[in-house]
């Protein structure tokens, strides 16, 4: 790859996990309840209602995982911290024995070189705060959230130099108040789209109280974010392209990078009387909470044509789909009709496989916001088989190796990539598909049906990340 730039030296080649997906212990040390603690624990919800009560028991293990990331040679390593881990109650007297866990691991990181990336937010609510004022749904929690935030500032940013204050506020909001499958498990587009505008707040608030208080380091939001492409050259198509990024990607990417909503969806919105309440204050808060970068997490890419059905719900056709990332034809009322894109492969999931999508997302990013970007996260989920202590996983291989020589080619064309965060290090919960769905380097001897051993086995796929890091890319 000749013509291709090198990664510069400080590229942060790196992998990544959530707390309730790897921490398990979810009692221990006075943390709270949080709502996905609740939720898995009705019926249904869940893959063989699959819960995270141990998950991969990373909380007790966490030297052991840290010490596979420093022999696969990890650059920087992102994880969550759980709310309720913190403030048990989500306000109140912070818990110092959820503060020490994270100060450890922290401190574990740091002694063998790797940046620790902080998600200060991925989905996991002290229930306590649903109970009290239905969470995301009251006002009440920018403040509550900000508080939270900040005394990890306090307690973190000497040895913290990247933060993420949501992860995927496109996920956790339509899910969990349109799909109806997360927490709190509402179907109501009204509602949802009025917890989106307060979690907008909310992150905005965060970034401003990070910038005010002179913390060292950079912060921005993950998103979620799979670019759209028209089926073909059909001007109608086209302009579903357009209509579907609109309202699925930039109807939050522009309100963190610009501090305003697009002025189309609004209108739409407005029209169909489901537009949030944003007064001038808001405003005012949205533009003085633009972050540093922006986390993309990157899987998949869509394609849609025309839609040929004329009642627009705001639902965004999603009550029909039921699945992220499904792959079936959706429609999104007025919108668009996803359809199956004849060029590209599919996993076990029906998440199409698309290396040059990350590539155009990445573009879109530079040439509509113009801000650096850090990859938080992108992935191949799995089937593995452990054989004789082994895993090969030529086909994650595949895909990683075809998503980092796009990236290279982004970065070659002019965008600003600070780093690469694969998902995910250590196999983990899947929030929605229990322990089949692996992503990890690290295999972990556990199931649905049985925690097992919890023992950790090297794929393949660590020894050619190790070699790639090694080399600094060019072994891609
Ligand atoms: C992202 C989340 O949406 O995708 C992760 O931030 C999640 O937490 C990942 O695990 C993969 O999704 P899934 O559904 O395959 O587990």
């Amino acid at each position: 790859h000749s013509e291709l730039d090198p990664f510069p030296k400080t590229f942060l080649w790196g992998s990544a996990s959530a707390a309730y997906q790897i921490e398990g212990a979810y009692q221990e040390d006075e943390k709270g309840i949080s709502v996905w603690d609740t939720f898995v624990k009705q019926p249904n919800t869940t893959f063989k209602n699959t819960d995270g009560d141990v998950a991969v028991d990373h909380y007790h293990r966490f030297k052991e995982d840290v010490a596979l990331m420093a022999e696969l040679g990890l650059k920087a390593y992102r994880f969550s911290i759980a709310w309720s881990r913190i403030f048990p109650n989500g306000k109140g007297q912070a818990n110092q024995a959820g503060l020490d866990f994270y100060s450890q691991l922290i401190d574990e990181l740091l002694a063998y070189n790797i940046e620790p990336i902080v998600t200060i937010y991925h989905w996991d609510l002290p229930q306590a705060l649903q109970d009290q004022y239905g969470g995301w749904e009251s006002r009440q929690i920018v403040e509550d959230f900000t508080r939270y935030a900040t005394i990890l500032f306090d307690t973190f940013s000497d040895r913290v130099n990247y933060w993420v204050s949501l992860n995927e506020q496109n996920v956790f909001i339509t899910h969990g108040y349109l799909l109806g499958t997360h927490p709190p498990g509402v179907r109501d587009s009204k509602r949802m789209f009025a917890a989106n505008h307060i979690a907008n707040l909310a992150n905005a608030s965060v970034i401003k109280a990070f910038k005010k208080g002179g913390y060292k380091g950079q912060i921005g939001p993950s998103f979620n974010y799979g670019p759209s492409y028209a089926f073909d050259s059909d001007p109608l198509n086209v302009l579903a392209k357009i209509d579907t990024e609109e309202l699925m990607s930039f109807f939050w990417l522009d309100v963190y990078a610009t501090g305003r909503y697009p002025r189309t969806v609004m209108k739409q919105l407005e029209k169909l009387k489901l537009a949030p309440v944003v007064t001038e204050a808001d405003q005012q808060l949205l533009a003085s909470g633009i972050p540093d970068f922006i986390g993309l997490n990157y899987y998949q890419t869509a394609t849609v044509k025309a839609s040929t059905n004329d009642s627009f719900s705001g639902d965004m056709g999603m009550n029909n789909s039921g699945k992220k990332g499904t792959s079936k034809e959706i429609e999104i009322p007025r919108v668009s009709k996803f359809v199956k894109n004849p060029y590209l492969e599919q996993t076990n999931w029906d998440w199409t496989i698309d290396p040059i999508g990350i590539r155009i997302a990445l573009r879109t990013i530079e040439s509509r916001y113009r801000l650096p970007v850090l990859i938080t996260e992108n992935g191949l989920g799995e089937y593995d088989k452990l054989e004789h202590g082994e895993i090969h996983d030529p086909y994650r291989i595949e895909y990683l190796q075809k998503h980092l020589q796009e990236i290279q080619a982004a970065m070659t064309d002019g965008v600003q990539v600070l780093g690469y965060c694969s998902w995910s290090f250590t196999d983990l919960l899947s929030w929605l598909n229990g322990y089949q769905k692996r992503y990890g380097f690290v295999y972990v001897d556990r199931d649905e049906t049985s925690e097992r051993t919890l023992n950790r086995y090297k794929k393949d796929s660590f020894y050619w990340y190790q070699k790639v890091i090694q080399t600094n890319g060019d072994y891609l």
